[in-house]
């Protein structure tokens, strides 16, 4: 049980005490979403909207969430996705996301925009850990990035496709967000308000974009931030998805679809498993929830590619509608977030576990002992998924 504050019990608790702990100008940057944040809203509209169906009896008394994803077994189909900047939110964030991700036994997405390096994630847990990759216009640092990955032990490989432009995050804007950052009163004031983290801050010093410093080297400038939004390629095609596959003869994922035709285009260059994106709301405003299009891929994939998902989930609810639709597992990326600002470690742990039993909870009531018991039927106005080997068929399950 998480000591210090054992009544926060779910991530929308987390969100609020995050709220309560990060000066305003932080926790609109992790909390915000493009334009007028339609896509966040869809995001959940269109979970709230997946209703789905218990009806037992069921025999449901020995309960399992192992998964396993490309060959590895792992505790709770849950990831925790990349977020770059995570030392806003807890000093040394991305080595405790990493080191908690172990001690669990689920997968940590290191993101190319980390504040700490790729040796520091590394020592924390030798097991575990995904490398996110942005495609860079100098290709020799992107590559730089996955040698050193492949090098330092990472498992898999996650490349982010969905910015070719930057999405406006009009709160960031007009909070006046940038890193390093720039000190108004108003910001100074917000300092003050928040003692807890500026304390942390003045004895962490403040986030860098370690990660990419350590990369750029001497090409480094007085503002990392800017240097990389310059950096980051807007001309990525599937030509240099074919070299990446080359390079990297690991897991590779390709991070940020939404349209299920891209499947096809992934089977034929040997890419191993896609997550379902749109970036957490944080990119274009009015893009499509990600959960709606998740059964056009299933259709497309037919079992032949690892099929992953994020934005806006947030339950042990929302992680049984995307199983019962076919996902294999479910990235959070704000969520951590704010169990860390919340409470750090500890924190981090008691979240992540509350998903856990919400899961281990909806699992009962679904008459879905294992993860792969999950089945499309199991939500209103879905047919039933199609027969997949080694699944149960839904009569199989009904009948148990
Ligand atoms: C603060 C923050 C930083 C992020 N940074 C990255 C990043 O560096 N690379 C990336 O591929 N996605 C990044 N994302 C997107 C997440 O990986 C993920 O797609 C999204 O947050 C999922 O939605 P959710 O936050 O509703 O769970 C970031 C998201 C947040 C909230």
């Amino acid at each position: 049980m998480f000591n210090g504050q054992s009544h926060l019990a779910s991530v929308a608790d987390f969100r609020l005490a995050a709220q309560r702990a990060l000066p305003r100008m932080v926790y609109d940057f992790i909390d915000g979403g493009g334009g007028q944040e339609t896509t966040i809203a869809n995001n959940r509209a269109a979970l709230d909207d997946k209703r789905l169906i218990c009806s037992g009896p069921y025999d449901v008394d020995n309960r399992d969430q192992r998964v396993t994803l490309f060959g590895k077994t792992y505790t709770t189909p849950v990831i925790i996705g990349p977020t770059g900047l995570a030392g806003l939110a807890w000093p040394w964030a991305e080595a405790l996301l990493s080191r908690v991700a172990g001690d669990i036994g689920i997968p940590y997405v290191m993101s190319m925009a980390s504040t700490c390096s790729q040796e520091e994630v590394i020592a924390e847990n030798g097991q575990t850990n995904w490398a996110q990759l942005y495609l860079m216009r100098d290709r020799t640092l992107s590559d730089r990035v996955v040698d050193k990955a492949e090098a330092l032990g990472f498992e898999a490989l996650e490349v982010t496709v969905d910015n070719p432009a930057i999405g406006v995050r009009l709160r960031d804007v007009r909070n006046g967000f940038s890193v390093p950052m720039k000190w108004t009163p108003r910001k100074m004031f917000s300092l003050a308000a928040h003692p807890g983290w500026s304390l942390r801050m003045a004895r962490s010093g403040p986030p860098t974009l370690k990660l990419l410093s350590d990369i750029l080297g001497d090409r480094r400038t007085d503002t990392l931030a800017e240097m990389f939004q310059d950096q980051i390629d807007s001309s990525i095609t599937w030509d240099d998805i074919a070299k990446l596959r080359d390079r990297w003869k690991k897991p590779l994922i390709v991070k940020g679809l939404l349209d299920a035709r891209h499947v096809a285009k992934a089977l034929e260059l040997g890419v191993d498993g896609v997550v379902i994106s749109n970036h957490g709301g944080r990119q274009l405003d009015g893009a499509v929830a990600t959960i709606d299009v998740l059964p056009d891929f299933v259709r497309e994939a037919r079992g032949r590619l690892t099929i992953l998902i994020d934005s806006g989930f947030r339950t042990g609810s929302d992680v049984a509608r995307a199983l019962a639709l076919g996902a294999d597992a479910v990235q959070l990326g704000r969520a951590p977030l704010y169990a860390l600002a919340a409470g750090g470690e500890p924190a981090l742990r008691h979240c992540l576990n509350c998903i856990r039993e919400e899961l281990d909870m909806a699992q009962g009531m679904m008459g879905a002992a294992h993860i792969g018991d999950f089945r499309s039927d199991m939500v209103f106005g879905y047919p039933p998924s199609p027969a997949t080997p080694g699944k149960p068929s839904d009569v199989a399950r009904i009948a148990r």
